[in-house]
């Protein structure tokens, strides 16, 4: 096993403690097949165990340990030490309050979530087996299934960080997955939220929130979707 020296440099902050954020810089030895998880966990394991993260599945499912690598939103535990050069500079998600070193508080984040009704609407009694649909009418909406609710395309996102108001795209995109469900029934009302100030019409199609899913969503072009269907309503 052939280990490699990497600088890491990472944002510090514990409110008990600090006024102000500061920059931990370690050495550690990794192999370069290991994820920038691996190399936090070497830190906080070997070098300073008062450095706090979140992260839970360790295999880009559960979408908790989205933060800032060398500038770019990711999660740690889906990219390898050996994508970087030189020093790995880590950062928590911008646009949130920082509870604690790498961890943010999410809870303005599920807010806008919840806002939206990510979830099914339908009052009619299910049938005996399942509520029908088409392969095509599916598809319609595969995409955005795929959310994982990691924050990576919200705090990536230069509308956000400047007017916290802004629903975020996250939001969108969770918003999108019921809208375009052809057993739904909560369109109208969901669509009626994205129209509002703080929706839709906030995106002024940056992209950086597609660049940044760690999913591949095609995130911009979900928002676009929503903004047609609101513009279709009103003709
Ligand atoms: Fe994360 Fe992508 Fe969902 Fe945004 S759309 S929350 S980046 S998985
Ligand atoms: Fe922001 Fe994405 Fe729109 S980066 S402006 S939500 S296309
Ligand atoms: Fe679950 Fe990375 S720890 S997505």
């Amino acid at each position: 096993m052939v280990l490699h020296a990497r600088h890491l440099k990472i944002k510090r902050f514990n409110p008990e403690k600090d006024t102000k954020p500061w920059w931990g810089e370690y050495d550690v030895e990794v192999q370069p097949t290991d994820r920038v998880l691996d190399a936090l966990h070497e830190v906080k394991w070997h070098h300073d165990g008062s450095l706090t993260l979140r992260r839970s599945c360790a295999h880009g499912i559960c979408g908790s340990d989205a933060m800032r690598i060398n500038g770019h939103n990711a999660l740690a535990c889906k990219v390898l030490v050996k994508e970087y050069k030189g020093t790995i500079t880590i950062e928590p998600l911008l646009g949130f309050k920082v509870l604690k070193d790498l961890i943010v508080d999410m809870d303005p984040f599920f807010a806008k979530y919840r806002s939206v009704m990510p979830y099914f609407v339908n009052d009619e009694a299910p049938p005996e087996r399942e509520r029908l649909q088409l392969p095509e009418q599916r598809d319609r909406f595969d995409d955005t299934t795929k959310c994982i609710l990691c924050a990576a395309c919200t705090t990536s996102c230069p509308v956000f960080w400047s007017d916290t108001e802004y629903v975020g795209p996250a939001a969108i995109v969770q918003a999108h997955r019921f809208i375009f469900d052809s057993r739904d029934q909560g369109k109208e009302q969901r669509l009626e939220i994205l129209n509002e100030k703080s929706g839709v019409w906030k995106c002024r199609t940056i992209f950086n929130c597609t660049e940044a899913c760690p999913r591949g969503i095609e995130v911009t072009r979900a928002i676009g979707e929503v903004k047609q269907e609101l513009l279709l309503r009103r003709f």
